[in-house]
């Protein structure tokens, strides 16, 4: 258990937290949520004894082994999986013991403490892990110097994930990962044995792996149980009830002023009056939390060109050394496109969108682009790119050198940064308000185009929303990179999906999509995991179009059956249903008769793919 008591932070002039209380349950699982800047880092911090509390304190189990993936990635010439061993201390400490070469007797022990800690499986463990997060076997065994610090941060995760530390605690976890990988660690947390403390902006994750929420809001901290959707029920009940007491309370105040008012004068009822009086001044105004407003964003207006913005013809691209990442790109972009770039990790998303925004050339094909064209692009790297030493006023003024600080200001406000937030340092922004302050600078010169990749990495949930609705309003053309599934599905009229060298428009929705991801990522494991000198499937006996239509075949049942899952979920997730019981477990049972179809018709699908791939091999 963490006991967190009457706890009081404060940081550069500001309470975050004033006198704020909570009881961490030993063994759950706690998601940690609140407004971007709100406190949430800095409390892990004050958590971890990295800074000191100003009053109250914090207790942990004593002896409590905890682990936190620290916000610098590591570096060095050690591989990934090297990287991850390695964080299993005692494991490393014992193996360095006996190589050294210790007596029989304590040998003995060794091997005793080896097997009882796991030590035998270490490797396969976390082989595994980093698996899950995107590793595949030539990638674990490269130096980490050569990955980039989204790569290296997962290497970070996998290794804490791998100490199995007693209390895990992770500050947005899922920023750093694609798709795929968040999915593999939703699943990894649920099934984590120990205490968790995550903080984090995705709802998804919030729901499939918390037991607990911890929401700290107007420098208060309050726990509730359940997910995350169950506390959104609980908050706004809660203001409700305020609300309603609230009411009451005035109603009961001006019945008493009123009485009072009218009898002080009279002699006969004067004490009535006082004590009334007295009654009335011990009525405290009870003060209903509300939900603060959240930020706006505002893209400028822009005028359009004539369609089309962009084509490409032939295209390929890359980089200097090395084989091009992409080849015989075909595509159009019309100012009014919404798309939705997919494809895992390292399949060259990013180049492409380096080459959309024109910071990348064609290494061999034709280009068009519309005159004057001119984009935004908005990713993660331009947050950790920033000069932590200048402030918002002067990062977006560098941006804008002809506009009249006014101008700045007026624009930095509309993004949040109101008074004396314009003139903080980038390095003392929490990770939300420097995306803010980047969305700031990446739209400040009015682009018709605007890509951008990852955007709803660090937002809370309010300005995700608010970020929907102004890609929505936003008068040109988009390119989105992002591991949110509802953020595609609110804002992409159109897919790309991006892999094995080439570009194509996805013929299918994001359900799909995500069929195809799932299933394949099985496939991968079971290529893995069979041995290579597995005999050869017979080929040639079947037609290649035989094969094509059963793919087709598993394809649609598999697209039915999600389809219908997709819809049973969407029902059993209204209120009308968890607040009925017996409802509740008609759709949960419902749910897992589907289940095992599903899986059916993904292993039909897969076979099917993989007959028709040997069948086009042959
Ligand atoms: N040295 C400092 N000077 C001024 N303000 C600071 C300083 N350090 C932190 N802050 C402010 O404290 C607030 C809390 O920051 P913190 O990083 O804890 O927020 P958070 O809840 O983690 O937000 P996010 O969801 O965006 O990550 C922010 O408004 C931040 O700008
Ligand atoms: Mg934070």
């Amino acid at each position: 258990m963490i006991s967190i008591e009457n706890l009081t932070l404060r940081i550069g002039g500001l309470t975050l937290l004033e006198e704020a209380s909570a009881l961490i349950p030993e063994g759950r699982h706690v998601g940690l949520v609140g407004r971007n800047g709100a406190g949430k880092s800095t409390l892990l911090d004050a958590i971890l004894g990295h800074i000191q509390a100003d009053s109250g304190s914090i207790s942990m189990p004593r002896r409590a082994r905890v682990g936190f993936v620290a916000q610098e990635a590591p570096g060095g010439s050690a591989t990934p999986l090297d990287a991850v061993l390695a964080a299993d201390e005692e494991r490393a400490a014992l193996l360095a013991e006996e190589e050294a070469g210790a007596d029989g007797a304590r040998i003995a022990d060794i091997h005793m403490r080896l097997a009882e800690i796991d030590a035998y499986s270490a490797v396969a463990r976390g082989a595994s892990i980093l698996a899950g997060l995107g590793f595949d076997a030539t990638m674990q065994a490269r130096p980490l110097s050569e990955f980039s610090g989204g790569w290296r941060m997962r290497v970070a995760l996998a290794a804490v994930l791998f100490a199995r530390p007693d209390i895990l605690i992770l500050d947005e976890p899922t920023n750093h990962l694609d798709l795929e990988s968040a999915l593999w660690l939703e699943d990894y947390l649920a099934r984590w044995p120990g205490t968790l403390l995550v903080v984090s902006h995705d709802r998804r994750l919030l729901n499939a792996v918390c037991t607990h929420i911890l929401h700290l809001d107007q420098k208060r901290l309050t726990i509730y149980t359940g997910d995350y959707d169950r506390f959104e029920i609980l908050r706004q009940e809660r203001l409700a009830q305020q609300a309603a007491t609230a009411a009451k309370v005035d109603a009961q105040r001006k019945h008493m002023q009123s009485f009072v008012d009218r009898f002080r004068a009279k002699a006969t009822k004067a004490r009535q009056a006082q004590s009334r009086l007295k009654a009335l001044a011990k009525l405290t105004p009870i003060i209903v939390e509300r939900d603060e407003e959240a930020v706006r964003f505002e893209f400028p207006e822009v005028e359009l060109p004539k369609p089309p913005m962009i084509t490409f013809d032939r295209v390929s691209v890359g980089y200097e050394t090395g084989n091009p990442v992409l080849t015989g790109i075909d595509l159009r972009l019309d100012p009014d496109d919404r798309i939705g770039l997919l494809g895992a990790n390292g399949n060259g998303k990013s180049t492409l969108a380096k080459l959309f925004a024109g910071r990348l050339q064609p290494l061999t094909g034709g280009t068009m682009r519309a005159a004057k064209l001119k984009t935004g692009f908005f990713a993660q790297h331009q947050i950790e790119d920033m000069d932590p030493r200048r402030t918002a006023f002067q990062l977006l003024g560098d941006v804008l050198p002809d506009a009249v600080p006014h101008a700045i200001r007026s624009r930095l406000g509309r993004f949040g940064f109101s008074g004396p937030k314009a003139d903080v340092k980038a390095e003392n922004l929490s990770g939300g308000e420097k995306a803010r302050l980047a969305f700031a600078i990446a739209t400040a010169l009015a682009p018709q185009l605007l890509i951008l990749d990852e955007p709803t990495n660090h937002l809370d949930m309010a300005s995700r929303e608010r970020l929907v609705a102004a890609i929505n309003e936003f008068a040109g053309a988009v390119i989105l990179v992002t591991h949110d599934w509802s953020l595609l599905e609110l804002t992409c009229d159109r897919l790309w999906l991006v892999a094995g060298g080439r570009v194509v428009p996805f013929d299918g929705d994001l359900d799909d999509y995500r069929a195809l991801a799932l299933s394949e990522r099985r496939a991968q494991k079971q290529a893995n995991e069979k041995p290579k000198s597995e005999p050869p499937k017979s080929r040639g006996t079947r037609d290649i179009g035989a094969l094509r239509r059963a793919l087709k075949t598993a394809e649609e049942e598999l697209a039915k059956l999600t389809a219908k899952r997709t819809k049973l979920e969407g029902e059993a997730g209204q209120p009308a249903t968890y607040s009925d019981p017996a409802k509740a477990a008609e759709y949960a049972r419902q749910l897992k008769e589907l289940a095992e179809p599903i899986a059916r018709a993904e292993a039909r699908w897969l076979s099917a793919a993989e007959a028709l791939e040997a069948a086009d091999a042959a």
